[in-house]
């Protein structure tokens, strides 16, 4: 019944040529991955021509960031109708390294979060812990105050749309990945509290892993009641490791 989705967040690598490379090559691949929605979050300056690449194909567009404003005097800002305007139809918000580089804070991401629903794009919405929670065995705390703060001002018609990625800080880029029994548990946890919160309709909430997962551990993790699919860094980078997640159901 829920969707299962496995998306890649190239963050800022690539040149443009590249990206269109590694989008064909997805494009091509996504034949043997199913009913599994692939999607590509490459950087802003590629969004147009890896759309070119992937039309037709049943792979996604996804942006890693928008504007927390409409349009105007923001320079070096790029609007959710801009990302809109590409063909992409995903936005990944509040990811870790957005929070924790560019100050991206709780009052932000439900301006971004706006202008997702504002024009169509369905948000991508990271949370996780830092590794001294997780070590304080604060982490579900942390989860349930990023999702209080952001996630339960959603109107049942936007939450209807979300799709959460759980991305634990210490397991991303790091080589360390959650277990299979802390990210079900994890995962399991932010279902309920949506569920208190939203009713039944959090039965259909993609919920991903987000945190070094790779072709060997995406089997385990995706095995879980509660993990919807993964949302991918390092490995989105590489076609085959990237189709192999995505074949891991
Ligand atoms: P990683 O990144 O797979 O390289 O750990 C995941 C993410 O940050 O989305």
């Amino acid at each position: 019944m829920r969707k299962k989705i496995v998306a890649g967040n190239w963050k800022m690598n690539t040149t443009v040529a590249k990206g269109e490379e590694l989008a064909a090559a997805v494009a091509e691949k996504s034949k043997e991955t199913g009913e599994t929605l692939l999607v590509l979050a490459p950087p802003f300056t590629h969004l147009t021509k890896v759309a070119d690449k992937i039309k037709g194909s049943q792979v996604q567009l996804s942006a890693q960031n928008c504007a927390a404003e409409t349009s105007g005097a923001y320079t070096g800002e790029v609007a959710a109708s801009m990302i809109a305007d590409t063909g992409a139809k995903y936005c990944i918000l509040g990811h870790s390294e957005r929070r924790e580089y560019y100050g991206e804070t709780d009052a932000t991401l439900n301006k971004k979060l706006e202008q997702c629903y504002a024009n169509g794009l369905i948000p991508i919405f990271c949370v996780g812990e830092k590794l001294n929670d997780r070590e304080s065995e604060n982490h579900f705390n942390v989860v349930k105050t990023q999702l209080e703060n952001t996630v339960f001002n959603l109107n049942d018609e936007q939450f209807g749309k979300i799709i959460i990625a759980y991305e634990p800080v210490w397991a991303i880029g790091t080589g360390k990945t959650a277990s299979s029994e802390q990210a079900q548990e994890m995962h399991a946890f932010i279902r309920r509290i949506l569920t208190e919160k939203f009713g039944a309709k959090a039965d259909c909430t993609s919920i991903l892993y987000g945190g070094s997962c790779n072709p060997s551990n995406a089997k385990a993790l995706f095995a879980n009641k509660d993990v919807d699919g993964g949302l991918i860094g390092g490995a989105s980078l590489k076609v085959d490791d990237f189709i192999a997640i995505a074949t891991s159901f």
